[in-house]
């Protein structure tokens, strides 16, 4: 047992020499942005299980709704194969270099969902890639229009449980996984929310943790927060823990009121899927993954595998998918076009819903309901 004890104290300490590497090396690269100019990359990943199906989809809608950008040369739309968990486990790398080669070569992504194993050492290709695109803030927006209810989450997404979450120790009866949480790290997460409420006319920000019990990261993840809100003294800031806010969503009398959220990543990954159950589901959400020089757009959702083992894939909806496409084409700078696809989904999915998918054979095929945009589109002169 000593001998073990010792190898994972090196481990330890290995870690621990790499994480302040990184932090410095985030001090240091703070406020710096990289955006490229001329011609936008847009590179798009179908992923697996439903992942090429929802895609194609969405690809055929920024077909359309790009078509003059992608004549005049301004924007393209790249196909990047290779993402898939064949090829990963084939390989034994959670994004195989040459693809990510590939996707370096991008502005933004538009990401289907990939499969992440349970176990094993393969690690999960988002957490790979936003890791290594430095993506750190996963944009998550919620609506329940009938409620009033407009959230917005701010989720961490490269430090937490997630940094070192493929990388614990585990002794005899016992396993330690760790939690990172830099100064850097947060203040840029924190700004990201703060602009964008100041941009958006937000009035509220919802910091939530749970520092009572993880003191040193959550508790160091709070006050950074707060020393950032200082710049941004129109806003209404509050503290939260992720227990009552998980409470709160569910509180009909009370949710209408918060409008954006800040959380460390693992908090931010739970309560994000509960907020898009509360909208219609987790097919129904779309996320936003930004760095300062790279942005990944994606389906909430997973590869959902049951689906395919059932023969069920071409059922499935591709809504999520549309919403980060919608995210995308704001990313861009192509906001007419973004509100445009808004509209049309808002009727598609919420007015009119003339084509309705429902995961099985008795709703729509995921091709028609991309035919369904895609006339709503044309139709509505949108
Ligand atoms: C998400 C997903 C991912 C995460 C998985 C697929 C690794 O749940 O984007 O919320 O945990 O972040
Ligand atoms: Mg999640």
């Amino acid at each position: 047992m000593n001998a073990q004890i010792e190898r994972a104290v090196e481990h330890f300490r290995a870690l621990l020499e790499e994480q302040v590497a990184r932090a410095s090396r985030l001090e240091a690269a703070a406020g710096a942005g990289e955006a490229r100019e001329g011609r936008t990359v847009v590179g798009v990943i179908g992923g697996d299980g439903i992942g090429p199906v929802i895609v194609k989809q969405a690809r055929r809608v920024l077909e359309y709704l790009l078509a003059d950008e992608i004549a005049a040369g301004a924007v393209e739309l790249r196909q990047i194969d290779g993402l898939t968990i064949e090829n990963r486990m084939a390989r034994g790398e959670a994004v195989p270099a040459d693809v990510l080669e590939q996707i370096r070569g991008c502005d933004a992504l538009l990401k289907g969902p990939t499969t992440t194993p349970k176990g094993g050492t393969l690690e999960s290709a988002n957490v790979t890639l936003r890791r290594a695109l430095d993506l750190y803030a996963n944009v998550r927006p919620v609506r329940i229009p009938a409620e009033g209810v407009d959230w917005t989450f701010f989720r961490e997404n490269t430090e937490g449980e997630y940094t070192l979450g493929s990388r614990g120790i585990e002794l005899p009866g016992l396993a330690m996984d760790f939690k990172v949480i830099t100064d850097a790290g947060t203040r840029r997460i924190a700004r990201a929310a703060f602009d964008y409420a100041r941009k958006n006319g937000k009035k509220r920000v919802a910091i939530v943790t749970k520092a009572n019990i993880m003191k040193k990261t959550d508790g160091k993840f709070s006050a950074i927060c707060h020393e950032v809100a200082r710049d941004y003294p129109e806003m209404e800031v509050e503290d939260w823990y992720i227990d009552i806010m998980t409470a709160n969503l569910v509180n009909p009398a009370l949710r209408a009121r918060f409008q954006v959220f800040i959380l460390p990543n693992l908090y931010g990954d739970i309560i994000t899927d509960e907020a898009a159950q509360l909208q219609g589901g987790v097919g129904t959400a779309g996320s936003a993954n930004l760095g300062s020089r790279y942005a990944m757009f994606e389906a909430i959702h997973g590869t959902a595998p049951r689906m395919i083992e059932e023969g069920l894939g071409d059922y499935a909806n591709p809504e999520s998918i549309l919403r980060a496409a919608q995210m995308l084409l704001a990313h861009i700078g192509r906001a007419g076009q973004a509100e445009r696809l808004g509209r049309a989904l808002e009727i598609c999915c919420e007015s009119e819903k003339k084509c309705v998918v429902t995961g099985d054979v008795g709703g729509a095929t995921c091709q028609a309901f991309g035919d369904y945009v895609l006339e709503t589109l044309r139709a509505g002169n949108l």
